[in-house]
């Protein structure tokens, strides 16, 4: 099916194949389409049809729905199919497509190596059947045979040309995906894949001091850019500062893998882990030495420490979206930084 639509800036054509979403379908043609969550949820993807019947809403309940005017054919490019031929205006400017763009691809991949990290966070691989490429700080959609709809995760990892992608799920009461990831044997089971997605990117050739503020499973992305940072040798000319919020140190993980990032660059990577629910003695902390500690929300702890040091700074922002709109504040009202310098992902 044919696509053809404008922008505030574009006129563009593209082609959506049987079953691709209209979204996907422009990100992989290269087109810089507006979107955020690509799974429904923030409504920033909106678009309007000429003739409704020519696409086809997978999701009529999707809570980005009620940022629509549905009476003037608006819809959620990341919900729906091309049913025909259509046309389309979406109401924003689309940016340049940078030269190193990797544009997202549908895949399948297995489950692989699933295991507890926390009493409500579990990690696993997808193995692919073929090799990806993506940038440190991305997510992929995937979806599983029982659960309804596509779910966004962030990749753990960072490799060139992988096979291999890591991830970790923090458990939602009564979610679709979180019931099916820790009520089920998952293993073996196969995914559908369409990714890399996400502009919180990291990018070592912008040669800027790096800020990471996460809450809960936000961590995911930060190692990514951590592990691309390290192999990059990033750290060794510039600051990197991690803010990572919990409620209690159990409810903490991953520290061996963050210790071992600031023990490869001592005087220039720092790691804050923030309990908002519990006090800790860092000296009874296997991780004195390599990680502080702090009581408080993530975002204040981040703001407490990092008064005065926002020179050329680059901001990534991860976790529940009230967290990330208390640190999106934070760094526009008192870091004063540019909001092409705060890149986030709301886990909603
Ligand atoms: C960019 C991004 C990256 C993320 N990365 C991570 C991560 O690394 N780790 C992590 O733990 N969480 C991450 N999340 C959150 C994650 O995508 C899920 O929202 C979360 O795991 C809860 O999913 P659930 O199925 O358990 O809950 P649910 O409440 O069942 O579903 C949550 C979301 O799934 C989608 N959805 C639900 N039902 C349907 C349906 N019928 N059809 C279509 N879509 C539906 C909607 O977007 C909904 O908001 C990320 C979210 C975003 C937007
Ligand atoms: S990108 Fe489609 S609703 Fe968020």
């Amino acid at each position: 099916m044919k696509v053809r639509g404008r922008s505030k800036t574009d006129k563009f054509t593209f082609e959506c194949n049987e079953g691709e979403r209209i979204l996907y379908a422009g990100l992989r043609s290269g087109l810089a389409l507006p979107y955020e969550c690509a799974t429904g949820t923030c409504g920033t993807c909106k678009a309007r049809v000429r003739e409704l019947e020519t696409i086809k809403d997978l999701w009529p309940e999707a809570p980005g729905n009620t940022y629509l005017k549905r009476d003037r054919g608006e819809f959620l490019m990341c919900q729906a199919h091309a049913a025909a031929d259509c046309e389309i205006a979406v109401p924003a400017k689309m940016d340049v497509v940078p030269d190193d763009y990797i544009a997202p691809v549908s895949t399948r991949g297995l489950f692989a190596n699933c295991r507890r990290l926390t009493h409500d966070v579990v990690a696993f691989e997808i193995e692919l059947a073929d090799p990806i490429e993506f940038d440190a700080g991305q997510f992929v959609v995937m979806q599983v045979p029982d659960v309804d709809g596509g779910r966004a995760y962030s990749m753990v990892n960072f490799e060139r040309a992988t096979r291999r992608l890591e991830f970790v799920v923090k458990k939602k009461p009564d979610g679709g995906f979180s019931e099916w990831l820790f009520g089920s044997e998952v293993e073996g089971t196969e995914a559908e894949i369409c990714g890399p997605l996400g502009r919180a990117t990291f990018q070592p050739d912008e040669a800027k001091n790096v800020l990471c503020i996460a809450g809960g499973s936000g961590i995911a992305g930060m190692m990514s850019i951590l592990a691309r940072g390290c192999q990059e040798r990033h750290f060794a000319n510039h600051k990197g500062n991690l803010f990572f919020g919990v409620r209690t140190l159990k409810d903490a993980f991953f520290l061996d893998e963050l210790s071992s990032f600031v023990a490869a660059h001592p005087d220039n990577l720092n790691v804050t882990i923030a309990l908002s629910d519990e006090e800790v003695d860092p000296r009874e902390t296997p991780h004195n030495g390599t990680l502080d500690f702090a009581t408080g929300f993530v975002h204040s702890v981040a703001s407490e420490r990092m008064s005065g040091n926002y020179d050329d700074v680059v901001a990534y922002i991860a976790g529940p979206p009230p967290m990330v709109d208390g640190a999106i504040r934070t760094l526009i009202m008192d870091a004063r930084l540019p909001a092409e310098m705060i890149r986030y992902d709301k886990f909603s």
